[in-house]
């Protein structure tokens, strides 16, 4: 805890949001024990139910849902939690300060083939002109965050924490159960030569995402010549922590499969948080809307699952997709 408590009074973090965000992590600690055990545990695959998103939930969706919901609820500084496993809002405490949303278990659909899975959280000031159960409790602009975050289940259990300062990341020490911290600053460098999509879903996208994808595999994006390599570990928190950890570039952008839902990632609990750990990490998180394109964390939401396309990292790569975007012929 020292190093974590470090972190939290050189960000001269709130004792009550100190104690809403370690409350929160003992629960990830418990969920990368679960993940773990899973196969042992007889915990994987899924429960016959679908979710608010018409996914089917996995049962570790569940077990992860309901141990950060049991624990938080204990916790008198939080007003109300929002979850992806959650249809609506859950109010707490009307005296509590904060509102917390997470994604319990992201990349779920690695958890039966052991692969990379993680928990997403960010935690905003609760709104005192709103009902603490209003879904308009999380209508803010991701800029509004105070602290974002996410732990990785990997071969290593992996912090990556912004309190509105540096984006630091700390391991999990297993043998005296505590994060220590292993990179006080993370930062994404302005170029790259690795980006990291869902190529299976090509023929989906946009003539100017297809035009710009071409380009880059034939090397004539960014730097002349630049041969990129490509990663997709189909878990969101997986992708940006290589963002975050070596560089790189994390699209999931509009597709044609849903014309009245073109994007697919949630924009409350992974597109926000994830946008303000690579923005104070110094790299640019976008997403393009009907003929626009968008800093996320400027976006105002209208919808609690809302989702929006994610275009994020290398600074200089994201500026050069969006031109690309905006291309008009
Ligand atoms: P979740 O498991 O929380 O539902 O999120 C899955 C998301 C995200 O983690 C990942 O980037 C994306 O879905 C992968 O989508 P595809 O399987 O369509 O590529
Ligand atoms: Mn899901
Ligand atoms: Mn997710
Ligand atoms: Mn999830």
């Amino acid at each position: 805890m020292r190093d974590l408590q470090n972190c939290f009074n050189q960000d001269a973090v709130a004792a009550e949001l100190q104690s809403v965000i370690t409350n929160l992590l003992d629960v990830t600690k418990e969920i990368a024990l679960a993940v773990r055990q899973a196969a042992l545990a007889d915990v994987l695959g899924s429960v016959q139910v679908q979710n608010v998103q018409g996914e089917t939930q996995k049962k570790l969706d569940v077990i992860a849902n309901d141990l950060l919901k049991a624990a938080l609820k204990k916790n008198i500084h939080v007003r109300a939690l929002a979850s992806e496993e959650d249809e609506h809002v859950i109010a707490l405490h009307n005296s509590g300060r904060y509102v917390v949303a997470f994604d319990p278990l992201d990349g779920s659909s690695n958890i039966d083939v052991n692969g990379q899975v993680g928990t997403i959280f960010t935690v905003y000031p609760g709104l005192d002109n709103v009902a603490a159960d209003s879904p308009l409790q999380f209508f803010q602009q991701g800029k509004n965050q105070l602290c974002a975050g996410y732990v990785l289940y990997g071969p290593s259990t992996a912090l990556v924490l912004t309190n509105g300062g540096p984006t630091r990341c700390f391991t999990l020490d297993s043998h005296h159960n505590e994060f220590v911290l292993t990179n006080a600053k993370l930062q994404v460098p302005q170029n790259t030569e690795e980006f990291s999509i869902n190529m299976a879903n090509q023929r989906f996208w946009s003539d100017n995402f297809k035009r710009y994808i071409a380009d880059l595999l034939a090397g004539e994006t960014g730097v002349r010549g630049k041969r990129f390599t490509m990663r997709w570990n189909a878990a969101m928190v997986g992708d940006v922590h290589r963002v975050l950890t070596r560089g790189g570039i994390f699209m999931y952008p509009n597709d044609s499969r849903h014309p009245r839902q073109p994007a697919k990632l949630r924009l409350l609990y992974e597109a926000n948080p994830m946008a303000m750990l690579v923005e104070n990490a110094g790299g640019k998180a976008c997403s393009e809307a009907t003929n626009k394109i968008q800093r996320i964390l400027d976006i105002v939401p209208d919808a609690l699952h809302q989702r929006v396309s994610v275009i994020l990292g290398a600074a200089n790569e994201v500026d050069i997709c969006i031109v690309y975007l905006f291309k008009r012929d």
